[in-house]
C-alpha cells in the first residue's frame, strides 16, 4: 500500500432541486460514497461534496405552481435530498446549493477570468417566448408537431417517434407547456464563451493521462471535437432564476455555467466552516479532483468545465469518471409499471445496504448501463449477503460468547489467502469496477464456507471433549467474516462497524485484513442482517406504481 496518504477532492453530479432522488440518481451517488469509504479506510485524505443545483426556469415555475417563493422551495428539497442521502450512508463532507452567496462570488470570479481572457462574445438569439407566463421557453418547455415525420406532441429538442433532433422554432403548431399558449418569437442580447479559443487545450487535455474513461475520449474525438468546437452560450435574458451577471443587468448566467462551480463553493463553504484554504484543494496539484457523473451530462464536464477552471487557474479534474444509467427489470424506469423508485419510497420497505451492494456487485469502470433486475436482487442479496457472509458469524457466534478468540490456530491457509488477495481487490475499487472486487470477496466467502461446513461446529459443541477444537474452528470462522467485512466495508461500512463489536475490534482500516485477531472476546451475537422478503419488494412496485 501506498505509504504517502493522498490528498483526494471528490464530488458527485449535483441533484436538481425540482425532483427527489430516485435509484437511478443513487446509481451514482452509491458508486462515489463507496469509492470516498475504500480511499478513507486505505488511510487516504479524501473529502467529498456535494450542493443541490438550482437555477433555472424549472424552479421559477415550480416555485410559482406552488405558490411559494424559490428559497422555501430550496429549502424543503435541500432537506429532503439530505434525508435520503444519509439513509443510504452517503456522507458528504459538505453538502451546499448553487444559490449560495459563495457560489455567486465564484462565478463572478470564473467569469471576470473568462471576459479578461477574451473568450466572451455577444450575439442576438430568437428564442420562443410565452406571452402568458412571460418568460423565454426552453426546448423541454415547447411541444407540437414534428418537423420530419410530422408526429404531434414532440418537444421542442426532438422526436420521439423518429428520433429527429431540431430547434423548437421548426416544430410545426408550437404550444408552451406551462400555459398552451402560442409562443411567439423574441430576439434579445445573450452572451457567448467562445470555446473554439480552448480546442487545442481539450484535445489534449480529454485526449491524455486517463482523464476520461477511453471511450468517453474517443467518443468527445469522433463528435465535438472533431470540428471547430461552437460557442457556448452562456446567459438568459430576465426573468431567470439564477444569477444575474454583473457586466450585463437583465442577464443571468445559464443553470450549466453556475452549476458545477458548485463543486467549488461547497467546498469553500465547507473551508470556512473548518478553517481550511481553498486553494489547498482547488489550486493544488498536489490535491487529486475527482468527478463522479453519468453519461447523459459528460460534455458539460469534459468540455465546458475544463475550459473554464483552466480560464480562472483552478486546478484540473484528476479524472471524470462517467457511469451508465439504470435500468429497472431490462427497461428504463417506468411510472406506470412501478419501477420510478423514489429513494424514500425503497427505504421504507428495505434496507438501503441491499442497494448499497447489489450496485456495488453490478458496477464496472465501463460506462455501461446496470440493471436492477428486481428478482435477482432479491436472490443475490440472499445467497451472497445472508447465505455466505453473515452466515460466517451467525452459524458460530454463539459458540464462543463471552469467550477470548484462541491463537490463531492453522486454517490451511484461508486467511493468508484472504490477505494475498487484499492489493487486488483495492486496485479493483480503485479503477471502480467494483463487480471483480465483489466476485473476490464472495469467493474467499464460498471458501470459508467450506471450511465451516467441514468442520460442522454445530456437532463439535456436543462434545464436551472438544471444547478447543470448537474454539478454534469458531476463532478460524470469525476472522475469515471479519477479514471478508473489511474488504466490503467501502460497500457495507455498517455491517464491518458490527464485525468489529462483535470481536471487540477498533473501528476497521484496510491492513485489518491482514491479522487475524487473538484473544479478543466475542461480544453477544446481535443479529446482523434479514434476508429480502419478496413481499416488500412488490410493495416498492406497488407504491411506486402512478
Ligand atoms: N443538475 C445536473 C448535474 C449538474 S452537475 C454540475 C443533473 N442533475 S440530475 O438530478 O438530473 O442528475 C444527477 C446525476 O444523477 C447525474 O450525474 C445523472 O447522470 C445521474 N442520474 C440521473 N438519473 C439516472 C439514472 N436513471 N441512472 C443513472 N444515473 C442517473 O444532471
Ligand atoms: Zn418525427
Amino acid at each position: 500500500m501506498a505509504s504517502e496518504p493522498r490528498q483526494i477532492l471528490v464530488t458527485s453530479a449535483l441533484p436538481y432541486v425540482n425532483g427527489h432522488i430516485h435509484l437511478g440518481h443513487l446509481v451514482e451517488y452509491l458508486q462515489t460514497d463507496i469509492w470516498v469509504r475504500f480511499q478513507r479506510l486505505r488511510g487516504n485524505d479524501v473529502r467529498f461534496f456535494c450542493a443541490d443545483d438550482t437555477h433555472g426556469t424549472a424552479t421559477m415555475i415550480r416555485a410559482r405552481d406552488e405558490g411559494i417563493e424559490p428559497d422555501v422551495l430550496l429549502a424543503q428539497m435541500s432537506e429532503a435530498h439530505q434525508e435520503d442521502f444519509r439513509a443510504f450512508g452517503v456522507e458528504f463532507d459538505h453538502f451546499g446549493s448553487t444559490h449560495a452567496e459563495s457560489n455567486r462570488d465564484l462565478v463572478n470570479e470564473i467569469w471576470a477570468a473568462l471576459r479578461a481572457g477574451g473568450h466572451v462574445v455577444e450575439r442576438d438569439v430568437t428564442q420562443l417566448f410565452d406571452p402568458e407566463a412571460g418568460v423565454f421557453l426552453a426546448d423541454r418547455f415547447v411541444k407540437g408537431e414534428c418537423p420530419r415525420c410530422g408526429k404531434d406532441d414532440q418537444y421542442g429538442d426532438n422526436c420521439d417517434n423518429c428520433g429527429a433532433t431540431y430547434t423548437p422554432d421548426e416544430l410545426g403548431n408550437p404550444k408552451s407547456t406551462l400555459s398552451g399558449s402560442t409562443p411567439e418569437n423574441r430576439t434579445a442580447k445573450h452572451l457567448f464563451v467562445r470555446l473554439s479559443d480552448f480546442q487545442d487545450f481539450l484535445d489534449d487535455w480529454t485526449q491524455s493521462d486517463d482523464h476520461v474513461q477511453p471511450e468517453i475520449a474517443n467518443w468527445l474525438k469522433g463528435s465535438f471535437l472533431s470540428e471547430p468546437l461552437r460557442d457556448w452560450d452562456i446567459s438568459r435574458p430576465a426573468p431567470y432564476f439564477g444569477f444575474e451577471i454583473p457586466d450585463a443587468p437583465g442577464h443571468y448566467f445559464y443553470v450549466w455555467v453556475d452549476a458545477p462551480i458548485g463543486y467549488i463553493s461547497a467546498t469553500k463553504d465547507w473551508c470556512d466552516e473548518v478553517g481550511e484554504s481553498l486553494d489547498h484543494w482547488w489550486r493544488n496539484p498536489d490535491c487529486e479532483i475527482h468527478h463522479f457523473i453519468g453519461k447523459d451530462i459528460a460534455y458539460f464536464h469534459t468540455l465546458f468545465w475544463p475550459a473554464m477552471l483552466q480560464s480562472a487557474g483552478f486546478e484540473l479534474p484528476r479524472k471524470v469518471h462517467i457511469h451508465g444509467f439504470l435500468t429497472v427489470n431490462g427497461e428504463k424506469m417506468s411510472k406506470s409499471k412501478g419501477t420510478f423508485i423514489n429513494a424514500r419510497v425503497y427505504r421504507e420497505h428495505l434496507s438501503p445496504d441491499f442497494l448499497r451492494y447489489f450496485y456495488a456487485s453490478k458496477l464496472s469502470s465501463a460506462v455501461q448501463d446496470i440493471d436492477l433486475n428486481l428478482e435477482e436482487f432479491t436472490a443475490k442479496v440472499n445467497s451472497d449477503l445472508v447465505g455466505k457472509v453473515v452466515n460466517l458469524a451467525s452459524r458460530t457466534a454463539r459458540f464462543v460468547e463471552g469467550k477470548a478468540l484462541a491463537p490463531y490456530p492453522d486454517d490451511g491457509g484461508l486467511f493468508e489467502a484472504g490477505d494475498a488477495a487484499g492489493e487486488e481487490i483495492a486496485a479493483d475499487y480503485e479503477a471502480c469496477d467494483y463487480s471483480k472486487a465483489i466476485r473476490t470477496v464472495m469467493a474467499l466467502a464460498d471458501k470459508a464456507n467450506e471450511y465451516v461446513e467441514a468442520k460442522a461446529p454445530w456437532v463439535l459443541r456436543k462434545d464436551p471433549d472438544k471444547a478447543d477444537e470448537l474454539l478454534e474452528v469458531c476463532t478460524v470462522s470469525l476472522n475469515l467474516f471479519r477479514q471478508i467485512t473489511v474488504y466490503l466495508a467501502p460497500v457495507l461500512p455498517g455491517l464491518a462497524q458490527k464485525a468489529s463489536a462483535l470481536l471487540n475490534a477498533e473501528t476497521p482500516r484496510w491492513e485489518d485484513a491482514a491479522t487475524p485477531l487473538v484473544g479478543n472476546t466475542v461480544a453477544k451475537f446481535e443479529h446482523l442482517m434479514r434476508r429480502v422478503d419478496p413481499a416488500r419488494v412488490e410493495a416498492i412496485v406497488e407504491a411506486s406504481q402512478e
